[in-house]
């Protein structure tokens, strides 16, 4: 089947075989290797994506569903050289150590913040229950996540710019 499918500001059109889940589109097809396989049975969330905004696992999704759709995966979120601050907030809140849980941990948390802007700890702790880390303990993640609320947050100043 044919599908255009824009992903991380680009429009890409292929012919996929039905049974093609998204996340096998994006690494095989277009080469979009942060976008990682954990399980492939929709439990780990290391293949978290966006969907037309929302998050998705895309090991969960036919490549024929996003069909029309905006896909945005880690590689989108820097620019200019420059990390997003959900991405920089992981850096310095040492919330990462084998890495691969991140881009997952990461467009999750972009999702429960465009959803609540200042989450509390249990709000971060609900907000990625779907996304499974084996190393860190989950603590610098929640620490890195409030992090980059306060410095995403409209007015947070100067000082909060990164
Ligand atoms: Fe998709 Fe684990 S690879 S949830
Ligand atoms: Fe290793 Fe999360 S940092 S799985």
């Amino acid at each position: 089947m044919r599908i255009t499918v824009t992903v991380d500001g680009t429009s890409y059109t292929d012919d996929v075989e039905p049974r093609t889940l998204l996340v096998h589109y994006l690494r095989e097809r277009l080469g979009k290797v942060g976008t990682v396989v954990g399980c492939d049975t929709s439990n780990c969330g290391a293949c978290t994506v966006h969907l037309d905004g929302q998050s998705v696992k895309s090991c969960s999704v036919l490549a024929v569903q996003a069909d029309g759709a905006e896909v945005g995966t880690i590689e989108g979120l820097a620019r200019d050289g420059k990390l997003h601050p959900v991405q920089q907030a992981f850096h310095d809140n040492h919330a990462l150590q084998c890495g691969f849980c991140t881009p997952g941990m990461i467009m999750q948390s972009l999702d429960l913040l465009a959803e609540n802007p200042d989450p509390d700890e249990q709000a971060v702790r609900e907000g990625i229950e779907g996304n499974l880390c084996r190393c860190t303990g989950y603590q610098n993640i929640v620490r890195a996540v409030r992090d980059a609320a306060h410095h995403m947050r409209p007015g947070a100043g100067p000082d909060a710019e990164r």
